[in-house]
């Protein structure tokens, strides 16, 4: 089973809170975090695209880097782990990308790939002019199959004349072409984003649910699978986790459940209305506040807090629901997560026994 880790592009990781550990962002940070997760064995690293935060005193996702330029700085200071930059596909014409991915393809040859984001987050293209109107919803799969046709072209053939609904080519030309293609990653949790991938991606991520329930999201990959098989493409699910971890459960319980007290409410109020789909209800609306299940504070993200031994268990029961390629996970405090992980974690996981030579 494949392991990677969703790295801090973005200030406080993916806990919404004012309690948890607060940091910026930087290259020095992501380099060190990758270059741990090459040291330990993972087998990839991926940053995400985030052009807007969601404000509150944490300041939530306000400092973000850009996605491809940090992966590009991170291939040429790496040898092994694939990359994986995410494009926000409403910004960016394809073929620009397709550029993109083939010079950070000769930084690191054959270890780079793409995760396709077709946007939910209005605000991030709003504030720019890009947003392209709420009717995107319905058609954003249908644009984000285009923009992989184009891309798929322009790397297979060097050229393009791909005539379609939102992009036309005219002889468009690209070399040089990058040394394998590079693999499509997406991670949309709806059918049709299931369907994308079937038909265009080679893995998708796909939320891991609850807290200690490693195998709750496996109707995911389960939809995964059944959209392979009208495509017949082989495409895998690889699943999100967080990992709280310590010397004992106890311990680890409790940094969650601080994270949790200190939950930061008006930036969940910006995520909540973002993603509502009714937008006349109020940010400060006491029904928002009020929904903070236990896993809000880290996006509902499933999460796997205990002691090393704890963990190793549940993410090796989280490896076993069928359809899954792969964990990705983030941590609290990434750079001291990683250690453990790859010092205490990994080699207790019969699912890394490859890696950790465990039984
Ligand atoms: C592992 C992972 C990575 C993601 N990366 C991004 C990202 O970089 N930027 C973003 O805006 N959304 C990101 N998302 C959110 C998904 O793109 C979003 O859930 C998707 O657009 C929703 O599509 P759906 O309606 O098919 O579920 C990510 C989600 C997951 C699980």
């Amino acid at each position: 089973m494949d392991v990677g880790v969703f790295i801090p592009i973005a200030n406080n990781g993916w806990l919404i809170s004012k309690t948890s550990p607060q940091y910026m962002p930087s290259f020095d940070l992501n380099r060190r975090v990758v270059q741990k997760a090459e040291a330990y064995g993972m087998n990839f690293a991926l940053s995400m695209v985030k052009l807007r935060g969601f404000g509150g005193e944490s300041e939530f996702w306000d400092h973000a880097l850009d996605s491809f330029t940090l992966m590009a700085g991170i291939a040429a200071v790496t040898s092994k782990i694939k990359l994986f930059a995410s494009v926000a596909i409403p910004t960016c014409p394809p073929a620009l990308i397709a550029r993109q991915a083939v010079t950070i393809d000769s930084i690191a040859p054959g270890r780079f790939g793409v995760n396709i984001v077709s946007g939910w987050h209005v605000a991030e293209y709003s504030q720019m002019g890009l947003w392209p109107g709420d009717d995107y919803f319905r058609y954003r799969y249908d644009y984000a199959s285009e923009y992989v046709r184009v891309m798929n072209e322009l790397w297979s053939e060097g050229r393009s004349d791909f005539k379609g609904s939102y992009f036309r080519m005219d002889d468009c030309r690209l070399s040089p072409r990058p040394v394998r293609m590079p693999e499509i990653v997406g991670a949309g949790q709806s059918d049709r984003g299931m369907e994308f991938v079937a038909t265009y991606g080679n893995y998708n991520f796909c939320f891991g649910k609850g807290v200690n329930t490693p195998t709750a999201h496996s109707d995911v990959p389960a939809r995964l699978m059944r959209a392979a098989a009208k495509t017949g493409r082989d495409v895998g699910t690889y699943a999100l986790f967080m990992v709280i971890a310590d010397e004992t459960d106890d311990a680890a319980m409790a940094k969650w459940q601080s994270y949790r007290a200190g939950a930061d409410l008006d930036a969940l109020a910006w995520m909540a209305a973002q993603s509502a789909t009714d937008s006349t209800a109020s940010v400060h609306s006491t029904a928002t506040h009020m929904n903070l299940p236990e896993g809000a504070v880290n996006f509902n993200m499933g999460t796997i807090v205990g002691s090393y031994a704890t963990v190793a268990r549940l993410l090796d029961e989280a490896a076993t629901v069928p359809g899954t390629k792969g964990l990705m996970l983030t941590f609290d405090e990434f750079l001291i997560g990683m250690d453990q992980f790859g010092q205490r974690i990994q080699p207790l996981m019969r699912s890394r026994a490859d890696v950790s030579g465990a039984t």
